[in-house]
């Protein structure tokens, strides 16, 4: 390992144009709660001893949490409040969508389970390209095309089964309500709802029920009643009550009015899938996250290995050489990404050689990547513009000790729009997340290769990143968040302020964020909350680094268990409605 001396370093600068996620992001936090200013934001989370959830709705902590009082452990918690958020936070939460769950129980068992979209059995590599090869723009992110085949039904029943102690009636039931009763609307998800009333009418084929001649108004109750019944189908058939019958007929029939792919077959063979968790040793801690087909454990093992050297505990984390090194590590670890990752069940992910120690050391030694290639080969895609983008992720705690950390998508905000006509769920915009052109970025400015290509019923390739830390052999934090790209930045950066700038949870979730993806070759950073001094912007420019503002990473949706053994909620407030609530 060459000998630190930052200010020899050098790098190849390339200006990249008109970046997604920077504009995306930009127009996504106009639809936010305004910023709060970091003296507002509380230096402490929510303590309770007996059970934590976080979530991006207060009504879906709620649900969770009120099944903790009931007796049902982490796991009922999680699958009641996933339903929730399916009906309260439909931009993100979903039946129509996937995600993964990572779970660690009270014995120290560990598991994590893959309930990701799948492409289409006619789904292929050029689905989304002209005769001439190039990318048809919008396809991949608006309509039925855009559809993989929806796991979160699937994932929920399995988790549920496997470790779930109350009934599937019982955790199902207070979503049922919150679509049938009605709830009343937020602040957030009335600019959400209002926001896309036009695009609701032109991707879909019939009146969607959010669509109304006036807008929304704060406080005006919702009801969901299509959702409901769908809920309800699935509550009494389980399987059957969204893959089969009425529900799977609905969706097939949705399929046709717009050239969609999914299939009664399609639905009927998806399966989620158990995988070992990804871990990595890091210091006295374990990381627990997710393996492929989501990159979130393995880039963060690249993060942790990669830094673990590194003395960021005495330069603290605004210092400039922080920033430098961790932006390194990003760069390597985003590139390893791009080429070698994809779903394992289709394509051999080196997961062993990304995680060699051996591997990491050389990674680092090397500065000199080819980055310019690939960077030219972006500018030729032209970065693809669209609206927005919305995932949650919520962390949940029982009086036992079991955690889990699920994040789910739809990837879009409402996915692809698509509403399932009678059925009243969106239908996710997962096909964007495949490579569907080597070295054409996604939303999020990603590019992939042939590891990520389409291909009948694969997976596409995954930022999500639901994680629980160990220390000492303990639980110690469960984690995970939105935000595409950024997530494991996100994931990466709170962790190291617990682990190594001594901040609480909820400090640690409101610190400033950045994010660096390999290409472009950019460094994001959040202004304005926590923002960077001044003089450390000009050190990392005078680096050669090239800063861009972001204006938001990631909603950290975090427990941390401290040394009394209670947990500390932190919702990640700084722009959401997300809520921490305990008992
Ligand atoms: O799986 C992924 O990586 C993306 N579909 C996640 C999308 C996302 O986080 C959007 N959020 N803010």
């Amino acid at each position: 390992m060459k000998k630190l001396n930052i200010k020899n370093i050098f790098f190849i600068l390339l200006v990249f144009i008109g970046v997604s996620c920077e504009s995306e992001t930009s127009e996504d936090s106009s639809e936010q709660t305004p910023e709060k200013d970091e003296k507002e934001l509380p230096q402490e989370g929510v303590i309770a001893q007996n059970g934590m959830v976080v979530s991006d709705h207060p009504l879906a902590t709620q649900v969770g949490v009120e099944i903790l009082r009931k007796g049902g452990n982490a796991i009922d918690a999680s699958v009641a409040t996933f339903f929730a958020l399916a009906v309260v936070f439909p931009q993100a939460g979903n039946i129509g969508g996937g995600g993964f769950a990572v779970y660690r129980l009270k014995d120290g068992q560990t598991g994590t389970l893959d309930f990701r979209e799948k492409a289409a059995a006619t789904a292929h590599r050029d689905m989304f390209l002209d005769e001439k090869g190039q990318v048809k723009a919008n396809r991949s992110l608006a309509g039925h095309l855009a559809v993989g085949i929806p796991g979160s039904p699937d994932g929920m029943l399995k988790l549920h089964e496997k470790l779930g102690k109350l009934s599937w009636a019982e955790v199902l039931q207070p979503a049922i309500d919150l679509a049938e009763k009605g709830h009343k609307l937020t602040p957030v998800q009335v600019k959400q709802i209002n926001r896309f009333q036009d695009t609701f009418d032109s991707i879909n084929h019939h009146k969607v029920h959010l669509v109304k001649n006036s807008d929304w108004k704060v406080g005006e109750t919702i009801y969901f009643k299509d959702l409901g019944q769908t809920l309800i189908r699935l509550r009494d058939k389980k399987r059957a009550g969204f893959y089969d019958g009425e529900t799977a007929d609905l969706i097939v029939q949705e399929m046709h009015k717009g050239n969609g792919l999914i299939t009664k077959e399609d639905l009927q063979n998806y399966q989620s899938v158990w995988r070992e968790p990804l871990q990595v040793n890091y210091k006295n801690y374990q990381l627990i996250s997710m393996p492929p087909p989501s990159s979130g454990g393995i880039v963060l093992g690249q993060l942790l290995l990669g830094i673990e050297e590194f003395p960021i505990r005495e330069w603290g984390y605004r210092n400039t050489q922080t920033i430098h090194i961790m932006t390194e590590l990003l760069r390597r670890a985003y590139a390893d990404r791009a080429t070698h990752l994809g779903d394992p069940d289709f394509v051999n992910v080196p997961t062993e050689m990304l995680l060699d120690k051996d591997y990491i050391t050389e990674r680092k030694q090397n500065i000199d990547f080819n980055v310019k290639t690939l960077s030219e080969a972006i500018k030729e895609g032209e970065v693809l513009s669209i609206e927005s983008f919305e995932t949650t992720h919520f962390s949940v705690t029982d009086k036992e000790g079991n955690a889990v950390a699920i994040t789910t998508t739809l990837n879009g905000y409402f996915g692809s729009k698509v509403e399932v006509e009678g059925a009243g769920f969106f239908l996710n915009n997962e096909m964007d997340d495949f490579s569907i052109k080597p070295g054409h970025p996604n939303q999020f400015g990603l590019v992939g290769g042939e590891a990520n290509a389409i291909a009948p019923q694969k997976r596409m390739l995954s930022s999500m990143t639901p994680t629980i830390l160990e220390k000492d052999g303990q639980l110690f934090m469960v984690l995970g968040s939105p935000g595409g790209s950024t997530i494991i930045t996100s994931v990466f950066q709170t962790m190291l302020n617990v682990i190594e700038h001594d901040m609480n949870m909820q400090q640690a979730v409101n610190a400033y964020r950045f994010h660096h993806q390999w290409l472009p070759d950019n460094i994001f950073i959040e202004p304005n909350v926590n923002e960077l001094d001044s003089l450390v912007k000009l050190e990392l420019e005078d680096m050669g680094h090239l800063l861009q503002d972001l204006s938001q990473m990631g909603k950290v949706n975090s427990i941390l268990v401290r040394p009394d053994g209670k947990y500390e909620g932190a919702a990640d407030i700084r722009r959401s409605e997300a809520t921490a609530e305990g008992f």
